[in-house]
C-alpha cells in the first residue's frame, strides 16, 4: 500500500516537473552548448565546457553539470569516460545544420503560445474559439500577422521543419511528383518546401499560395512562383495541391472548406486523365491506440502533446485514419493512400 503511494506519487512528480526537460533543453541552447561541445571536436569534460561558456557567471559554473546531467538523461548528450559529446537529438540543434529544429524549439517555448496553455481550463469554461484567443484576445493567425517578432520565429521554425520534411519527401517519394506538371504548396508559408521541390523536379511548375503577407515582396524564380491569397475562398489551378502542416490547424468545417477548394484546383478538365491528379497531405496521422507498444509509445505521446498545442493555439486538432477518412468522404473524394514514412507525420495522397 505504501509502495503504491509513493509510486503515485512519483509519478505524479514526474508529470509536474516535465516542462523542466523542455526549459532545460532551450537553457542548453541558449548558452550555445550544443555548438561549444561541436566545435570541441573531441569529448568535452565539464571543466572544458565550463570554460568555453563565455558569458557564464563563474559563480553559476558549479551548476552547469547539473544541467548536463539532466540532459544526458533526456538523451541530448552521451557522457563517455572522457567526456560530454553530441547525441542524434543534439545534432538537430546545431547553428550551422541547415536541417536544425532550433527555430522550432524557440517558438515553441516562447511565453506567447506557452501562454494559450496555462489559460487552458479558463477556456474550456468561456466561448473563445482558442485559448490563444483568450490569453491574446485575437487568434494566431491575426496575431502573427501584427507582430513581426513571432512572424519571424513562426517562418523560421516552419522553414526548419520544411527543410528536413522536404529532404524526406523527396528522398523517399519521388513517384508522388512523377507525371505532374504543376504543383500548388498551399500554406505554402516562404517557400522552403516549394523552393526544394522545384529544383528537385525542374519540369514541375510550383506555386506557393500563403496569405498575401506573407508572401509579399517574395521573388519568382525559375519554376516557382507566389501567389497570395486566401485558401478557403479559392486556390490556384494545378495538377496537384501540397498542404503540409495545414489541416490539423483547423477544425472539421474548415478543413471541409480547404479540401473542397483543393479538389476544384485540380479538377481542370483540360488535361485529360493521364495524370492521376490528386491531394499530397503532410501531417499526422495519430496512432490507432490499439498498437500501441513500448516501442512507439514515445512517436503516442509526441502525437497527443502535438495535438494538446494545436487545442491551444488554434481551432483544429490532431486526426486519426478515420476522422481522416471522414473529411475526405465528406469533401467529395474518391480514395487515400497513407504512407506512413515521416517518422510522427504520414504522407497522406487523396484521390478525386
Ligand atoms: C503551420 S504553417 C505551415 C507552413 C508550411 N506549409 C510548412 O509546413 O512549413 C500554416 C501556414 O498556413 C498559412 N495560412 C493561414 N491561413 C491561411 C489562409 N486563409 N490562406 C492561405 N494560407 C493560410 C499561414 O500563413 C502559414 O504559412
Amino acid at each position: 500500500m505504501d509502495k503504491e503511494l509513493v509510486e503515485a506519487q512519483a509519478h505524479v512528480w514526474k508529470h509536474i516537473f516535465s516542462y523542466i526537460n523542455s526549459m532545460s533543453l532551450k537553457c542548453a541552447v541558449d548558452l550555445g552548448i550544443p555548438d561549444i561541445i561541436h566545435n570541441h571536436a573531441k569529448p568535452m569534460t565539464v571543466t572544458d565546457l565550463v570554460a568555453a561558456l563565455p558569458t557564464l557567471n563563474p559563480t553559476k559554473a558549479r551548476n552547469i553539470y547539473r544541467l548536463m546531467r539532466v540532459l544526458v538523461h533526456s538523451g541530448f548528450f552521451a557522457q563517455q569516460e572522457d567526456g560530454y559529446v553530441l547525441t542524434n537529438a543534439s545534432r538537430l540543434l546545431l547553428a550551422d545544420n541547415p536541417l536544425s529544429v532550433t527555430p522550432f524549439l524557440k517558438v515553441a517555448v516562447d511565453p506567447v503560445l506557452t501562454k494559450p496553455l496555462e489559460l487552458l481550463g479558463i477556456w474550456f469554461q468561456n466561448n473563445d474559439c482558442s485559448p490563444f484567443d483568450t490569453a491574446h484576445g485575437k487568434t494566431f493567425w491575426d496575431y502573427a500577422a501584427h507582430d513581426p517578432k513571432l512572424f519571424n520565429l513562426f517562418n523560421q521554425a516552419m522553414a526548419s521543419d520544411a527543410r528536413l520534411v522536404g529532404r524526406v519527401l523527396i528522398d523517399k517519394c519521388k513517384g508522388s511528383f512523377e507525371g505532374l506538371d504543376s504543383l500548388v504548396d498551399v500554406g505554402g508559408a516562404t517557400g522552403t518546401l516549394g523552393k526544394a521541390i522545384a529544383d528537385a523536379f525542374p519540369h514541375l511548375d510550383c506555386t506557393v499560395f500563403d496569405l498575401p503577407h506573407v508572401v509579399a515582396g517574395l521573388q519568382d524564380r525559375g519554376n516557382l512562383k507566389y501567389v497570395g491569397g486566401d485558401m478557403f475562398e479559392d486556390v490556384p489551378v494545378a495538377d496537384a495541391v501540397l498542404l503540409k502542416s495545414i489541416f490539423h490547424d483547423w477544425n472539421d468545417d474548415e478543413c471541409l472548406k480547404i479540401l473542397k477548394r483543393c479538389k476544384e484546383a485540380i479538377s481542370n478538365e483540360e488535361k485529360g486523365v493521364m495524370i492521376k491528379k490528386k491531394v499530397i497531405i503532410v501531417d499526422m496521422v495519430v496512432m490507432d491506440k490499439e498498437k500501441v507498444n513500448e516501442e512507439n509509445s514515445k512517436t503516442f505521446e509526441t502525437q497527443l502533446l502535438m495535438d494538446m498545442l494545436m487545442m491551444a493555439v488554434t481551432t483544429g486538432r490532431e486526426r486519426v485514419e478515420e476522422e481522416w477518412c471522414k473529411l475526405f468522404c465528406a469533401a467529395g473524394f474518391s480514395e487515400y493512400k497513407i504512407f506512413p514514412i515521416l517518422g510522427l507525420r504520414s504522407l497522406i495522397e487523396v484521390y478525386p
